[in-house]
C-alpha cells in the first residue's frame, strides 16, 4: 500500500474490499463517501486514528492488533426497519466466526460480542439521512495484548482473540472467514427476517435471566432482563415491576450486593 491508496478486493455479495493503510475513521469514511459506495462495499482500515464508539466513545485502532472495518448497507424500501436490526446482525455473524476458532462468544445487547464475560468486539451502525446509506462499523480485538489492550480499550473489560486462545492470528487470514459469516446474518437483515435474527440472539444472549443495570437518557433503571425484542429493542421488568422496551442505553450487569 502506497500512500494511503485504497487496495480493491471482495467486499459482501456483489460489494468491493476497500482496505486503506490508514483512515480517521472508517464509519465516516463511508459517510463521506455515500454516493461512491455500494451495498456490500466493505471499508477496511490497517490503523484507524480517529474511530467512534457508542455513546460518543472513541474506539482507538493501533494497527494490525485488530479488524476495523465498515459494511455499507443500501437498506431500499424500509430503511428503518432493517437499520435496527444491522448491529445485531453483524455481532450474530461475528459471534459465529470466533465459534468457527473455536472461542464460545456471547452476546450483550445491544450489540457487543463478548468472550467469557469480556468483550471483544464492538459494532456502530451509523446512517446518512441524506443519501440512506448505512455504515455499520465493527471492530474486532485479534491480536491486541494486555496492554495494548489497557491503552485502546481504557474502559476495561476487554478482551482479544490472542489473548483468550494463547495464539496470534493473521487479521488477513480471519478476514474472509468474518465476511461470510457477517454477510449471512446482514442478509437476514436486509431480508426483514427479523424473528429469525431475534432467534438466533436469544440462542447466545449473555444477559438472559440477568439482574441488569441500563442507563437511559431518563437516568438509570434497574431490574429483571426480559430478552431483545424482533425490532432489536431491550425488554426490561424494571424493579417497580413496570415493563420497559428500550431502543438505546447501556447496559451494565447489577451486583446485587444486599
Ligand atoms: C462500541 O462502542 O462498542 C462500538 C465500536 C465500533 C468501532 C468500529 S471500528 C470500525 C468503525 N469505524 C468507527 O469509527 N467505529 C466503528
Amino acid at each position: 500500500m502506497d500512500d494511503n491508496q485504497p487496495v480493491c478486493g471482495q467486499g459482501l455479495w456483489t460489494g468491493r474490499l476497500i482496505t486503506f493503510a490508514s483512515l480517521p475513521s472508517t464509519n465516516q469514511w463511508v459517510l463521506d463517501h455515500a454516493p461512491d459506495c455500494q451495498h456490500g462495499d466493505v471499508v477496511r482500515a490497517i490503523s484507524q486514528t480517529d474511530g467512534r464508539g457508542r455513546l460518543s466513545r472513541r474506539w482507538m485502532s493501533p494497527g494490525n492488533g485488530e479488524l476495523t472495518l465498515s459494511v455499507v448497507i443500501r437498506p431500499g424500501a424500509d430503511p428503518l426497519g432493517v437499520a435496527s436490526l444491522l448491529g445485531p446482525a453483524v455481532a450474530l455473524g461475528t459471534r459465529a466466526c470466533l465459534d468457527d476458532l473455536g472461542l464460545p462468544a456471547e452476546l450483550k445487547w445491544p450489540n457487543d460480542v463478548l468472550v467469557g464475560g469480556r468483550k471483544i468486539a464492538g459494532i456502530l451502525a451509523e446512517r446518512d439521512l441524506r443519501t440512506d446509506v448505512i455504515a455499520v462499523g465493527l471492530g474486532l480485538n485479534v491480536n491486541l495484548d494486555r496492554a495494548g489492550l489497557d491503552a485502546a480499550r481504557p474502559l476495561g473489560g476487554a478482551t482479544s482473540i490472542a489473548l483468550e486462545t494463547g495464539c496470534p492470528v493473521p487479521p488477513d487470514d480471519l478476514l474472509p472467514v468474518l465476511l461470510e459469516d457477517i454477510g449471512r446474518t446482514l442478509q437476514l437483515a436486509v431480508d426483514g427476517q427479523r424473528k429469525a435474527l431475534a432467534a438466533a440472539w436469544a440462542e447466545h444472549d449473555a444477559l438472559i435471566g440477568r439482574r441488569i443495570r441500563i442507563s437511559t437518557a431518563d437516568g438509570l433503571l434497574d431490574g429483571q432482563y426480559h430478552g431483545m425484542t424482533a425490532d432489536g429493542a431491550l425488554r426490561l421488568l424494571s424493579d417497580s415491576g413496570v415493563e420497559h422496551v428500550l431502543f438505546s442505553g447501556d447496559v451494565s450487569l447489577f451486583q446485587v450486593t444486599d
